[in-house]
């Protein structure tokens, strides 16, 4: 197992803040199912779970590092999949989906790459893999670590039993973080929410000021319904899909982590004032009040200070726990 050394972890924070500058090199609020601030939080996350995936699975650490911090740098190049006349997707030379490119409003080091190599219209796992290469080599790591880098990012969106190791906990960690568990449940309050800001708004409503008033009614049918339907979908078409078993066993804890939560949240309905003020049920609502571009490790820190002495004890301070614990990657 090849550890971090000193020097890598400075290169890692260099290249971390290069690729949430880059992120903001475009202005769109919202492209598909992603806001302005989340793709940098889900890297972040995504090398925290792909690196405790390595551990258990005795890929390398190093390795995994990188590719997980360069994985979606051009991911924000990415708009629809395009489709030929027969609605099936079209191909580039090397079988890849061919994308529509959102164009960034300003440049940076990362744009001037992607613009040199030529990589318009490309899927960001291709595309990325090729940044990250000329990225790397800028900076002095050696060219069998950047091959592994570059492979394991491109198969960072379909890999298969014959991918490498690195390439399978890669594709577990980034399919786990948006789809299973504690941020994902963020994410689905999230997409949820914007899609009633949009069905609202296209009848001329308001819906924050609809939720406001009928919170209860929203939560019944958001936390009995939908979710429990969305969790079991996820443990359906998700768990067979993943590559390691160290991927499984952690998408496994955090679907009961889920159930659980839920269900800690059902109970909560009964008393839903004081729940909102001190239970589990605050950090849900401040999840769903406070939407503005949020960055998740910043609700929780206003959510803590909000709840007091309540988050350190009963249902808020397991389900904080249960954040903290995935956002981190732990499990
Ligand atoms: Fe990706
Ligand atoms: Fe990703």
């Amino acid at each position: 197992m090849t550890s971090l050394t000193h020097t890598d972890d400075r290169t890692i924070a260099d290249l971390d803040a290069l690729v949430e500058e880059t992120y903001l090199l475009w202005d769109e609020e919202w492209v598909g199912f992603s806001w302005r601030n989340y793709t940098h939080e889900h890297m972040r996350r995504v090398r925290g779970l792909s690196t405790t995936l390595a551990d258990a699975e005795g890929a390398d650490k190093r390795l995994v590092a990188y590719a997980a911090t360069l994985h979606d740098v051009t991911k924000s190049y990415d708009g629809e999949i395009l489709t030929g006349p027969d609605g099936k997707r079209v191909l580039d030379e090397n079988g890849f989906w061919r994308n529509a490119t959102l164009p960034p409003a300003r440049r940076n080091s990362v744009t001037d790459i992607y613009d040199r190599l030529g990589l318009s219209g490309t899927v960001h796992h291709a595309s990325g893999g090729q940044v990250a290469r000329v990225l790397l080599e800028a900076r002095g790591i050696d060219a069998d670590l950047i091959n592994g880098i570059e492979t394991a990012i491109l198969e960072h969106l379909i890999a298969n039993p014959d991918s490498t190791l690195a390439g399978r906990c890669l594709y577990d960690a980034d399919t786990i973080d948006a789809n299973i568990g504690m941020p994902a449940f963020y994410r689905n309050i999230q997409i949820s929410l914007r899609n009633q800001d949009v069905q609202y708004s296209k009848r001329g409503e308001h819906f924050p000021s609809w939720l406001e008033e009928n919170l209860a009614d929203f939560l019944q049918g958001y936390l009995r319904e939908r979710i429990p339907t969305w969790i079991e979908s996820k443990a359906q078409d998700f768990v067979p899909k993943l590559m390691t078993g160290a991927g499984k066993a952690v998408a496994t804890a955090r679907l009961d982590r889920l159930r659980s939560t839920v269900q800690m949240l059902i109970d909560e309905l009964d008393d839903l004032d004081r729940a909102r003020r001190q239970g589990a049920m605050a950090i849900v609502a401040s999840f769903m009040a406070r939407r503005k571009n949020p960055k998740l490790v910043a609700e929780l820190d206003a959510v803590a200070t909000e709840l007091g002495s309540h988050a350190l004890a009963g249902p808020a301070a397991t389900l904080l726990g249960y954040l903290h614990l995935e956002v981190a990657g732990h499990a």
